[in-house]
């Protein structure tokens, strides 16, 4: 079994995305190892069909469980939204998700129970976000809001930049319209974007992300799986990409505030 609590989390996205996961978990959890996925090569997924998608999370399913992971983090809410099925049916070790943290988290979080989701096309015509919102609650009035030229904003390391703002605004006028209180981000790219965002929609609006709701479910289920690693030293990460390894270092860098030394480039 001590076997089983020191093997590493795989964590898998488009991209960059998952590192906001990343950077939470390191945070929470900083014994436990990570070998990250992120599929440079086909990012972004979330202008693409669910079947596709589906497609593609086998793919990486199949890459992590092979680097004998002891747990899967679905760092993606397109993922989660559209192929958390294929997901869960190929693995034998438990799988979390950052789409469900977020709605809880949301759900939690409304005073005036008119919440906004920013997600991609795919997970805003996927309608999981509601479904996930309404299992939590039912008298929510969910405004969806489909931003699909955010993801190549923050792959191109624009996280704080003129061209940003003025998409992001056009994007939240609709959801500040219906006067939120709380708005999801429902693609873990998106809080890279949290300065730009927070500047629009202002301080009555809370800005939820679910990278932390999803680095503490990981605690939980770890230790009740007796699967918590129990090594006391500093975790050695290892990073994957299907394209431009350089590229990933660089943005990554930004987005986790420390080097990443280990990127290497899969063949699939
Ligand atoms: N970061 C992913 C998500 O949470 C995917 C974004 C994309 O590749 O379009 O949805």
């Amino acid at each position: 079994m001590s076997v089983a609590r020191n093997r590493p989390i795989g964590v898998f996205d488009s991209g960059v995305g998952g590192l906001t996961v990343v950077r939470a978990l390191m945070a929470a959890l900083p014994h436990e190892r990570i070998v990250y996925f992120g599929d440079t090569a086909r990012v972004p997924y979330g202008v693409k069909s669910s079947a596709t998608v589906a497609g593609y999370a086998a793919q990486i399913t199949d890459f992590l469980l092979k680097c004998d992971v002891k747990m899967l983090v679905v760092a993606c809410n397109t993922m989660a939204a559209v192929a958390m099925n294929v997901i869960t049916d190929m693995s034998p070790v438990p799988v979390i998700n950052v789409l469900d943290a977020g709605a809880a988290a949301a759900a939690r979080a409304t005073r005036n129970r008119r919440v906004g989701v920013l997600a991609t096309l795919t997970t805003v015509h996927s309608g999981a976000y509601v479904r996930a919102l309404e299992s939590c609650r039912q008298d929510l009035t969910i405004v969806s809001q489909a931003c699909p030229l955010f993801v190549p904003l923050v792959e191109e390391g624009w996280v704080d930049h003129p061209v940003t703002a003025l998409t992001a605004r056009e994007y939240l006028a609709p959801v500040l319209a219906a006067a939120v209180d709380t708005i999801v981000l429902g693609c873990t790219h998106y809080p890279l974007l949290r300065p730009v965002l927070g500047r629009l929609a202002g301080d009555q609006v809370t800005l939820i992300d679910s990278a932390s709701t999803t680095a503490a479910e990981v605690d939980e289920v770890l230790r009740a799986s007796d699967l918590a690693c129990v090594e006391q030293r500093l975790a050695h990460h290892e990073f994957h990409v299907t394209d431009f390894p350089q590229r990933f270092r660089a943005v990554g860098e930004l987005c986790l505030g420390r080097a990443l030394p280990d990127v290497h480039l899969v063949h699939w």
